[in-house]
């Protein structure tokens, strides 16, 4: 370990630049909440990328002298994404989810939802059969998609109000092979899916309340805020899924949806609805599940409350 970080003069090496720039991206109070935590882990990612090494790359390659070249590209990116304040997804084009690549630019929000490690694990021991999947606010379909491969006997329709995130959903689809199962469509929530029915409806639909919108980091302001603005109390978009789930559920249909810090709110709003909240292996939360048996037996009822 280092006592101190090199000056850039001083940095002649992946691993120097690394630690170049992880006091760099300090000193500058970057936000690091776009597929990862901290500035080391973002110095990794952009000076790995920027050299086209594979994350197990052998320790003795990061001591490496660069080239001039090399090294400027390195610096460029770098300096890029402190100038920027742009999440290092959309300057590389690229994030991973639930294991997977996918294309991304500032048309769809920069995929991170814990919702990935579910799909990783099959939704154990939450759901059966699975022939139809619904996900809504697809973004740039990194959940539809992995879905898919997560289920290789469904079909899966993947919803959007945005035609540009639409846009990126099919270049994602096209880009894993599944356009045969994945359907991407233009809906707003339900609208669209006349009386389709789904084994799992999945969401992460935006959930910031509006009064927080302002006080977004500079990173999340390069998002589309569709993406994020969730209306005055946070549940403008998941009220309307929850209102409408049941109609769209099989039987035995889950649904699962990601409203982050808005969970207080919701279970203010529904206090009878039984949400279960799920537990995830890396510590986040904000992600509920509800059978529809539950949503039928509440909304039948006579309502919201
Ligand atoms: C938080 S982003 C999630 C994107 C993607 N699913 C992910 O996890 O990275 C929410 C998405 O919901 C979409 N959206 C917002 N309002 C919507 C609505 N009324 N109907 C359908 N999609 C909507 C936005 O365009 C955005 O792509």
């Amino acid at each position: 370990m280092r006592e101190r970080a090199p000056s850039l003069a001083e940095a002649h090496s992946a691993r120097e630049l690394v630690y170049w720039a992880e006091g760099r991206f300090l000193g500058a109070g970057l936000c690091f909440a776009h597929g990862t935590t901290n500035a080391r882990e973002e110095a990794v990612l952009l000076v790995f990328h920027a050299l086209g090494l594979r994350f197990d790359t052998s320790e003795d390659r990061l001591d490496r002298r660069l080239s001039e070249e090399e090294k400027a590209r390195v610096v460029g990116l770098l300096r890029q994404r402190v100038q920027t304040r742009k999440p290092a997804a959309y300057l590389l084009g690229e994030a991973w989810f639930a294991g997977l690549p996918f294309y991304v630019n500032e048309q769809v929000l920069v995929p991170r939802s814990p919702i990935g490690e579910l799909i990783e694990s099959g939704f154990s021991p939450w759901v059966g059969e699975v022939h139809r999947i619904l996900d809504i606010g697809t973004g740039s379909g990194c959940i539809a998609v992995a879905c898919a491969l997560a289920f290789p006997e469904a079909r899966v329709d993947a919803v959007d109000l945005s035609p540009r995130a639409l846009e990126v959903a099919r270049r994602n689809v096209m880009r894993h092979q599944v356009q045969d199962r994945v359907r991407v469509l233009r809906s707003d929530v339900f609208a669209a899916l006349a009386s389709e029915r789904y084994d799992l409806i999945v969401s992460d639909p935006p959930y910031v309340p509006a009064r927080h919108m302002a006080a977004l980091s500079a990173e999340h302001r390069h998002e589309p805020a569709l993406g994020l603005d969730g209306g005055p109390d946070g549940l403008a978009v998941i009220s309307r899924i929850l209102d409408g789930a049941s109609g769209h559920l099989t039987e035995k249909g889950v649904l699962v949806v990601e409203v982050g810090e808005g969970a207080g709110a919701l279970e203010q709003r529904y206090p009878r609805l039984p949400f279960v909240w799920l537990e995830f292996t890396r510590g986040e939360d904000g992600v509920f599940l509800i059978e529809a048996d539950a949503l039928r037996a509440h909304f039948s009822d006579g309502g919201s409350y």
